[in-house]
């Protein structure tokens, strides 16, 4: 479910999947961001868009970047930030998901980010909330993760510019990643030239050429003459048996080295949504090298999870004024 409608970025209700998205929208929403940075550059680091609402950060899966992003977003934009700790509250004494939220609810929260293991939670909330509550989707199960896609579109638009000149490979665990199926809708949605996915056939979708990619099985064929690689982590968490021969044999076949990055255009930029495992799907040298943008993207999560919020609970900057 997606309340957008194509166009008009402006008018998000909830912001749960990049599925309905058009090109126009993700650029209007990106554009914002971009007024946002400056925020972040400054001494005091706050603009009053959001003061007097409360932000909900529920969470029942473990995050490290994400939920911190929302809540330096949230504060930047003035919001009051709540962190719901998940393994502390109700939900342990056998409270469900919608009674929750319901008591959370109850409290006056204007929007929810919501993390969950279980595919469309996110959604079920957005279809049991009133009509002046926001929902914002922070990850569920293996089906999206549209902030997420948003900010690795920012940072490719900002070091790479149009897309309809790029090539981009997104390489490893693409069957269980919601980072990568955001990543292709908003790709295909901007007009990206060519998006490929490149893994091993036990961890490529089966029908993933239907969404407008590429398939390879062969490092090398999928590598050459990228300007964009996105590294993914093996989402061992998701698995239901072993899908890898090995961790050695893994990383000796699809990890990330200097010698494979050299098979990508000489100025093609690298990127990992993290955690990352280092030595598994990608060498320490390539993590931290000269191409890795992998710090910024983190970075740049906080202007674009402004932009959402903003957009979201209805604020000037909405309607394309630099805060
Ligand atoms: N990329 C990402 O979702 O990271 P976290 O799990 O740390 O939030």
């Amino acid at each position: 479910m997606m309340a957008a409608q194509p166009g008009n970025a402006h008018r998000l209700r909830h912001f749960l999947t990049t599925e309905d998205l058009s090109g126009g929208a993700i650029s209007e929403i990106l554009d914002t961001a971009e007024s946002f940075i400056s925020v972040g550059e400054r001494e005091i680091k706050k603009v009053p868009l959001l003061r007097g609402k409360t932000i909900v950060n529920l969470f029942f899966e473990a995050s490290t970047r994400t939920r911190t992003t929302f809540e330096i977003a949230g504060k930047r934009l003035s919001a009051d930030i709540i962190n719901i700790n998940t393994s502390v509250s109700s939900t342990q004494k056998g409270e469900s998901l919608l009674d929750t939220v319901r008591n959370l609810e109850a409290m006056h929260t204007d929007l929810f980010v919501v993390r969950h293991p279980l595919s469309g939670a996110a959604d079920l909330i957005a279809r049991s909330v009133p009509s002046h509550v926001h929902v914002v989707n922070a990850g569920d199960g293996r089906h999206a993760h549209p902030t997420q896609g948003l900010l690795d579109m920012f940072t490719i638009r900002r070091y790479k510019g149009d897309f309809r000149r790029l090539t981009v490979a997104i390489v490893g665990d693409v069957l269980h990643s919601r980072v990568a199926r955001s990543q292709i809708h908003a790709l295909t949605a901007l007009g990206t030239k060519e998006v490929r996915v490149v893994g091993p056939r036990s961890l490529l979708p089966a029908v993933v050429e239907t969404l407008g990619v590429s398939a390879h099985t062969d490092m090398a064929a999928g590598l050459s003459g990228a300007d964009v690689i996105i590294m993914l982590r093996l989402q061992f968490e998701r698995m239901s048996g072993a899908l890898i021969p090995s961790a050695g044999e893994y990383f000796d076949l699809y990890g990330l080295t200097r010698e494979r990055l050299a098979l990508a255009n000489k100025d093609a930029i690298v990127m990992h949504p993290g955690p990352m495992n280092r030595g598994l799907e990608i060498a320490s040298d390539v993590a931290d090298g000269p191409q890795s943008v992998i710090l910024p993207q983190v970075t740049n999560g906080i202007a674009v999870r402004m932009a959402i919020l903003a957009r979201l609970a209805g604020a000037s900057a909405a309607e394309g004024r630099t805060p």
